[in-house]
């Protein structure tokens, strides 16, 4: 086994970016089961994060192990264009049955990234067969994040990763996000009258409707505002708005799809239905790399009208054992009525979240759905002010955190993209009521430590 500095010798020496600088991971990941994670050293961790919200199941799941070892014993890879492929044919019969109806045919690809790219290109074709290839525009929110390739970076409002890449993103325009916590137009609901929606429609009508192929949402948000969940009129004024201007509504559950706000997709609360619904995290379990693209049915139907195919595709996509993984991730869903655990355990894991850290000076807001969860941190609780973004507020609480052994997930840029740090948390759906409070009493306990530091 490996020892400290062995291990820092190769990070440094052979890996680049995110895991080779300082803040890079120090401690060897050397097993998983349930809702916990063990480090070389037997250490164990509450894995409180899930990923960040991926890891529904649980870690080490012997269903979802055997049926991947057993679709590895018949075949492991075959070419798309080639063959059939029976797990994958399966796996999309059985999304489209857990989907809003008007969803019927799937698109699969690799990570949540892709899929979202994959979303914009079927958007702006769909338009092109229509005869209107001037729509082009894919209009988004500020704060949001829809992955890190060129176009998904270019929808997502999270300036703190745009930042660098500047020259080589689309700049389509964003209106605000509908986090009141930091209400842009510092309104109050329900007095706003909903303006974060109703801006919406004043930028369609700006840019030119004829020039605006698609919105984005997330429906509950994830890293770029913590776990915003926007006002019940907000998705049905957002929907009509589409309707009126012919534009696609895209629905990114990358996160939010297969279970995790306590509905099979998040959109659901709002009784909405998305043109486009692309989703990652959840439907894999974390036991393989794998996302959907899900289309409303009269976008097949263009395509499939004007004989046109879609000119897009990866190597690797749904590739026989991720299809047959995900299938098992979704049958262990299914049948152990996984999400309606998590509704029900979300409901526990807010009021417990609450009591015990509500009282804390640094936690501004505890937000989210289900069991997803941000944890907004304030250097001045009474105005609702960020720390200091050059003292690294996230990223400190969860080394911390991870010292205490529970896990959560440091992002950064809630109020305008660049400042506001929170902590988010998005355990396993099978974790049981004295985890939940053992990991938010762990949490206490590094809270109490990071406010030692930082107040
Ligand atoms: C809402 C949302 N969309 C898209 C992505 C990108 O997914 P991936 O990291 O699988 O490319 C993420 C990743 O965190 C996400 O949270």
């Amino acid at each position: 086994m490996a020892g400290r500095l062995e291990t820092a010798q190769k990070r440094l020496s052979y890996l680049f970016g995110t895991l080779h600088g300082t803040g890079a991971p120090e401690v060897i990941c050397e097993r998983g089961d349930g809702v916990y994670l063990y480090d070389q050293n037997g250490n164990k961790y509450i894995d409180f994060s899930g990923g960040p919200h991926v890891v529904s199941l649980g870690h080490a799941s012997q269903k979802v192990n055997e049926a991947t070892k057993r679709q590895i014993d018949k075949v492991s890879f075959f070419f798309r264009a080639f063959w059939l492929n029976e797990p994958l044919l399966e796996l999309a019969e059985r999304i489209i049955k857990v989907s809003p109806a008007n969803l019927t045919m799937c698109q699969f690809c690799n990570s949540g990234s892709e899929a979202n790219e994959t979303a914009i290109k079927i958007a702006h074709q769909y338009h092109v067969e229509r005869g209107k290839p001037e729509k082009y525009m894919v209009l988004s929110r500020w704060q949001s994040y829809h992955g890190m390739t060129l176009g998904a970076l270019s929808v997502s409002g999270h300036t703190i990763r745009r930042q660098k890449f500047a020259q080589l993103l689309h700049h389509w325009p964003k209106i605000p996000a509908p986090l009141c916590y930091h209400c842009a137009y510092e309104l109050t609901y329900p007095g706003c009258d909903i303006k974060c929606a109703r801006a919406l429609e004043e930028l369609i009508n700006q840019v030119g409707p004829q020039y605006v192929a698609a919105f984005f949402i997330e429906p509950v948000g994830g890293a770029g505002t913590a776990c915003m969940v926007p006002v019940p009129e907000y998705y049905p004024m957002v929907r009509e708005i589409c309707d009126k201007y012919d534009v696609l509504l895209i629905d990114d559950e990358v996160i939010c799809g297969f279970g995790r706000t306590g509905k099979w997709f998040g959109i659901e609360h709002w009784g909405v239905s998305p043109d486009i619904l692309t989703s990652a995290k959840g439907m894999t379990g974390g036991y393989t790399p794998m996302a959907v693209v899900i289309i409303d049915q009269k976008i097949g139907k263009v395509f499939k009208e004007k004989s046109a195919g879609f000119m897009h595709g990866f190597t690797m996509e749904g590739n026989p054992v991720s299809a047959a993984t995900c299938l098992a991730v979704i049958d262990v869903l299914e049948k152990e009525g996984l999400v309606e655990r998590c509704a029900k355990m979300g409901e526990y894991f807010f009021q417990k979240a609450r009591a015990k850290l509500s009282h804390h000076p640094v936690v501004g807001d505890i937000r989210g759905k289900g069991l997803l969860m941000g944890i907004e941190l304030v250097q001045d609780k009474a105005k609702s002010q960020p720390f200091d973004l050059k003292r690294g507020a996230a990223n400190r609480l969860q080394r911390i955190a991870m010292e205490h052994g529970v896990m959560g997930y440091p992002t950064v840029g809630i109020k305008d993209g660049v400042s506001g740090d929170a902590f988010l948390v998005s355990p396993p759906f099978i974790i049981t009521e004295p985890v939940i409070d053992e990991a938010f009493d762990l949490l206490d306990a590094a809270i109490t430590d990071f406010e030692k530091e930082f107040l």
